[in-house]
């Protein structure tokens, strides 16, 4: 058994840089995780345009709760946990669809849209009319939107997600606030990879590092920025930024302004001219560098298991089977007032590279199995893993939430700081515990190191 006081807290390095390979391993610590992170965080669900209408629903997870989100006659969305309060069976075995109710399987038990218990076959005759129904509705979860992109969370005392999200909206705005906003492309497609999720999602936070090496081969098919960083000879232009509560990405810039992204040909044409045609109102209506931003690559997480791709439009959930396996979930992200044929494009892109047989998620996938399988050895499960890159080149920016790389963006910063976030969690008894780590967290964070620095990151 691990001492949760001692053990837990060694884990991660006071930094975020060393991490005992255990917690990517080890059966004991991801139970904790299903409890600490899952259990606790804001998770990603769905996307309204998904479920638009009464009786809409799509089955999901939440850690490895089998969640249903349906949208109820009154038109807010509801997610509750999908397993009978009877004997347990799951009450919806579709993906999606559109239901008047959700009717059990085994003895019939009907519940409402809202998760309620509406109906009990022989309930006067077998229950003698004594059955409370009220307390026997499916486990409710919290639901909030953040500009459509559908959240769920177990825990009454977990903030709002607006608080949650916090810096990292600012950032999701660039492209969520738009006009008319941002919407996925479903149903998604899943993938199952033998890997522990959490080298997922820090890939995704911000790691341009492998792009030029993994990536060597797709980088020369699909050209562009990835092109400039093949088989790493430099390192990727940008920034790396790390928000609190664990969220994190990478923006890659082109210094000439013109549009990055992994889109090809006639798509990569289309794309670029959409981006550009946006540019000036999303500057007007939310500030040049969010407009900057808007023109960038990026690779993304919202913590904990949640990650997406600008450029390439990728949107991903790393759902948790156990600490050694994984299913991927993967929907296409575009803007709403995109025309159809330009959406269907993208779909495109992001079918051939981060799809089933994608171009570089298989790339990913073995490299993630192989991070994982090593700590089978004993021996090796003793060394621990190096997440240093770039420690102590992070800063503050005067215009810019959070903590910043501004040489590049090839760091490990983003990593440290998700890793560091996970231990925070994973040690806290409470949310205002959480809370009080993340505040001691940001007052220790540096500040721009001189006014030249604060001059040239504003010019910047
Ligand atoms: S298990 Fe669902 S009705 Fe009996
Ligand atoms: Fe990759």
């Amino acid at each position: 058994m691990l001492d949760v006081n001692k053990e837990l807290r060694g884990l991660v390095s006071e930094d975020g840089a060393v991490q005992d390979r255990r917690i990517y391993w080890d059966q004991e610590i991801f139970e904790l995780e299903l409890e600490r992170i899952f259990a606790r965080s804001w998770l990603f669900l769905t996307h309204e345009s998904q479920i638009p209408n009464p009786g809409d629903f799509f089955t999901t997870y939440m850690g490895q709760d089998r969640v249903i989100v349906a949208r109820a006659a009154d038109g807010t969305v509801k997610a509750f946990v999908n397993s009978c309060a009877h004997r347990g069976n799951q009450v919806c075995y579709a993906d999606s669809g559109n239901v008047r109710s959700f009717v059990c399987n085994y003895h019939g038990w009907a519940y409402g849209l809202d998760g309620s218990l509406a109906g009990v076959p022989l309930e006067k005759e077998a229950y003698y009319g004594e059955i409370n129904k009220s307390e026997l509705g499916l486990i409710p979860a919290r639901v909030e939107s953040y500009r459509g992109f559908l959240f769920g969370t177990f825990d009454p005392q977990a903030p709002s997600l607006p608080e949650y999200l916090a810096e990292m909206a600012w950032y999701l705005d660039s492209f969520m606030a738009v006009p008319g906003g941002a919407e996925l492309l479903g149903p998604p497609i899943k993938v199952r990879i033998k890997a522990n999720w959490k080298f997922f999602a820090e890939n995704f936070i911000g790691d341009w590092y492998h792009v030029g090496w993994t990536h060597a081969a797709g980088c020369t098919v699909i050209g562009g920025v990835t092109a400039a960083v093949k088989g790493n000879v430099r390192p990727a232009p940008g920034y790396q930024i790390s928000t609190n509560f664990g969220h994190g990405f990478n923006a890659a810039f082109l210094p000439d302004g013109s549009v990055p992204s992994l889109h090809q040909g006639e798509i990569e044409r289309r794309y670029a001219e959409w981006v550009k045609s946006r540019e000036k109102v999303i500057a007007q209506e939310l500030g040049e560098w969010r407009s900057k931003l808007y023109n960038a690559v990026w690779d993304a997480t919202i913590f904990p298991n949640c990650s997406f791709l600008r450029g390439i439009d990728t949107w991903k959930v790393w759902q948790v089977r156990g600490p050694r396996e994984l299913e991927v979930w993967t929907w296409t992200l575009v803007e709403k007032e995109m025309p159809d044929d330009l959406k269907e494009m993208i779909r495109h892109t992001n079918e051939k590279t981060f799809g089933a047989a994608g171009l570089l998620e298989g790339d990913d996938g073995e490299n993630m199995e192989g991070n994982t399988w090593t700590a089978e050895g004993y021996i090796t499960r003793k060394r621990p893993l190096y997440a240093g890159m770039g420690r102590g080149h992070e800063r503050s920016h005067p215009a810019l939430p959070g903590l910043l790389n501004t040489d590049q963006a090839t760091s490990e910063l983003a990593h440290r700081r998700f890793l560091k976030f996970w231990s925070q969690m994973i040690c806290a008894e409470s949310w205002d515990e959480i809370i009080e780590a993340q505040h001691r967290l940001a007052a220790t964070a540096p500040s721009p190191r001189s006014d030249e620095d604060r001059a040239a990151a504003m010019g910047k």
